[in-house]
């Protein structure tokens, strides 16, 4: 039997209008020219920079998204907490507390394939309940029969997300960081099989500064004084991976994409 080829496109996180626009018109497109069979894409910025709306939600799954992950600023919008518990194909990290709303694993199939899709969120510079090395096995436990398990990573620290693509490696197809909206320059198939990659950038405006209107930021920085921010509009991109798996839980390659919106 000839193992079959699954593709997974991840799309990092998803920035306000711009980066929901971004979504919009690239994801489809994406779909047929790199033959991805699921798409997953990071959504904890997408209602107007922070967090995310059941609107929201709803507008990056018509655009073609298998699932959605999330991050710190997952209960951002209140409106969202029930969605959470109802939805089950948006998945925030799995460690958090039992008693926040939602969860932090979902399968999606799609043609007889299924995906595992996993958030966790780092420990370092972050809230979240429990360490992230520590919920991931239960997490695992939950996806235990997926053909193929994509993790998303999402936290601050670069070691904690070098750390777990190597505690992960040759146990899932891929482990994705997220959060820091920059694009890392490493992504590889470690030895094991699992695809990695330590930050997969944003999906919205390189003309601000991590996807907020430049110069607020600089403002903020240089007076030291709090102000509203709001999201860039300037330049917007799309930037994620293609993952190929080479048989189940084992990635073949792993490629960065970075796409101008059109
Ligand atoms: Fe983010
Ligand atoms: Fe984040």
């Amino acid at each position: 039997m000839v193992a079959r080829v699954t593709a997974i496109l991840f799309v990092g996180d998803v920035v306000g209008s711009a980066g929901r626009r971004t979504a919009r018109a690239l994801i489809p497109a994406l779909r047929d020219e790199l033959a991805a069979d699921f798409v997953v894409v990071n959504g904890e910025n997408a209602a107007g920079g922070l967090g995310i709306t059941p609107d929201t939600a709803e507008e990056l799954f018509a655009a073609g998204a298998d699932a959605i992950t999330l991050g710190n600023h997952t209960y951002r919008q209140r409106e969202v907490w029930g969605y959470l518990d109802t939805e089950p194909r948006i998945v925030r990290p799995a460690n958090f507390l039992p008693t926040q709303p939602g969860h932090g694993t979902c399968v999606v199939e799609r043609d007889g394939q299924t995906l595992g899709v996993v958030n966790l969120s780092g420990n370092l510079f972050m809230q979240a309940a429990t360490p992230a090395f520590v919920a991931i096995e239960q997490a695992l436990a939950e996806v235990a029969d997926a053909d193929q398990v994509l993790v998303d990573m999402h936290a601050e620290a670069t070691s904690e997300k070098v750390a777990l693509g190597w505690h992960l490696d040759g146990r899932v197809t891929a482990v994705v960081g997220t959060h820091t909206h920059v694009p890392t320059n490493d992504a590889r198939v470690l030895p094991g099989g699992t695809a990695y990659i330590t930050d997969a950038g944003m999906t919205g405006a390189r003309g601000g500064v991590i996807g907020v209107r430049r110069e607020q930021s600089i403002a903020v920085m240089r007076t030291q004084m709090p102000m509203r921010y709001d999201s860039a509009d300037e330049d917007p991109w799309l930037m994620g991976v293609l993952i190929r798996a080479s048989g189940p839980r084992r990635a073949g390659s792993i490629e960065p994409l970075l796409r101008p919106a059109p």
